[in-house]
């Protein structure tokens, strides 16, 4: 008779293992650390094999037969099939190095002082508001202002991107309802419209670019003499506002969270706000706002406990991986001043997040300004989770501040 443990599988998951997934986490690294699923993929909860497996060239990315025969040819499965993290090499490196452009240590030299003007704004705001909910008035506007400014989007559209990403990155749960794919659909295609109409007007006023913008370098920009064309355009820019944009809300937000629950450590990082380098590091590895990762075996790969062989689906756990007592010392405590801290929360290898560096600049000056000018703030009645095992993060995390 096998135990609930031994019986646990990623792809009928419940409501307690979103709230808090550890418990099973840490029985599955102990007793199984390449736990078999029904379907016959694997669930890896070890750092060191999750590590080995982003580190090998070997596991693909890409998700045309499984995305085929979860979503059928809709607008869901051409988004996620062309956007570059469901890619493997070429495709890949192309859109790769043409987005790269976007992130080198220029152009995020122009974002700083941006990102402090968005953030000081939005902070008036929270004071003259008092009491209020952490995640809508606060942390979902300064990623969607950032990404709004990278890709040019109007001021009109703005409101409208926190509900798009959702409904697109809500489908990549292991279990979707009817209803969720279709609001993802709909999301991709109205998304896509405002895409296609900002980068015809793009094309046809190409001097039109202000600093920074990352719009003109994907549009015009060439690698091994190959453009993009409009579909992978659309595509890959509708993954860009995904791909910064829930995360870097629901780092901040979990932030937040953390520091309520540990309240030895906020006063820590109140009597020394030096320590917010430290501290991001230690809120992403804690509460890593990407949970699960997937790759296929492109060959026979060697994990702790034997051989993988060459076409098995796998899932990684980096919020397993995050709290590995083999890399972690006493890993469910935080501690913001940990060091060295080798969490894998924008992972490694190809893939690795173009991203960090900006989420790491955005969370260390939106957290660190936050705890910094309000002393009083605190929790203002229960939290809700956004009900996602992929995704981890706050739906709402009422605070005061007065
Ligand atoms: C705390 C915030 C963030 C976290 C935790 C995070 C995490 C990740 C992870 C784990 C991946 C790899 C997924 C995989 O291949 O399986 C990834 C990829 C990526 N991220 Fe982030 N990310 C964050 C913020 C951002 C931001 C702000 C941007 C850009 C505006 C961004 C852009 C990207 C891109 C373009 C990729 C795809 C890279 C590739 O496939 O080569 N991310 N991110």
């Amino acid at each position: 008779m096998l135990t609930e443990m031994e019986r646990f599988d990623l792809n009928s998951i419940d409501a307690a293992f979103i709230e808090n997934p550890h418990p099973t986490l840490h029985w599955l690294r102990e007793h199984s650390p390449v736990h078999r699923n029904a379907d016959g993929s694997v669930y890896l909860t070890r750092h060191a094999d999750v590590l080995k497996v982003y580190q090998s060239r070997d596991m693909l990315s890409d998700k045309q037969e499984e995305f085929g025969k979860k979503f059928g040819r809709c607008p869901l499965y051409t988004h996620h099939t062309t956007s570059l993290i469901f890619n493997d090499p070429p495709y890949h490196t192309v859109v790769r190095k043409l987005i790269s452009g976007a992130f080198t240590p220029r152009k995020l030299a122009i974002f700083e002082p941006l990102i402090d003007g968005i953030v000081d704004r939005l902070l008036d705001h929270v004071e003259d508001l008092g009491e209020l909910d952490l995640i809508d008035d606060f942390a979902k506007t300064l990623p969607t202002e950032i990404i709004s400014f990278m890709l040019g989007i109007p001021e009109e559209y703005r409101s409208r991107l926190r509900g798009y990403s959702l409904a697109i990155l809500g489908a990549l749960d292991p279990v979707v309802p009817q209803d969720r794919l279709d609001e993802g659909n709909k999301a991709v295609e109205e998304f896509g419209e405002i895409l296609n109409d900002l980068i015809d007007h793009r094309r046809k006023n190409p001097d039109g670019a202000h600093e920074g913008e990352v719009l003109e370098a994907l549009i015009f920009g060439e690698h091994d003499g190959r453009r993009l064309t409009q579909e992978e355009l659309v595509q890959n820019c509708i993954f860009l506002l995904n791909a910064g944009h829930e995360t870097t809300t629901s780092f901040v937000g979990n932030s937040i969270g953390l520091l309520f629950d540990n309240p030895d450590q906020h006063r820590m990082l109140q009597d020394d706000p030096e320590l917010i380098t430290s501290a991001v590091e230690e809120f992403l590895r804690v509460e890593s706002p990407l949970q699960i990762g997937n790759r296929l075996a492109g060959e026979d790969i060697e994990l702790s406990t034997g051989t993988l062989p060459k076409g098995t689906y796998i899932h990684t756990s980096i919020a397993a991986a995050n709290r590995d007592p083999a890399v972690f010392e006493d890993p469910d405590r935080m501690d913001i001043t940990r060091k060295p801290n080798k969490h894998i929360a924008f992972i490694t290898g190809i893939h690795v997040c173009l991203g960090a560096t900006l989420a790491r600049v955005e969370g260390r000056i939106a957290i660190g300004k936050l705890v910094k000018r309000f002393p009083n703030l605190r929790p203002n009645g229960p939290r809700t989770r956004v009900p996602l095992a992929r995704f981890r993060g706050y739906a709402s995390l009422p605070v005061r501040v007065d």
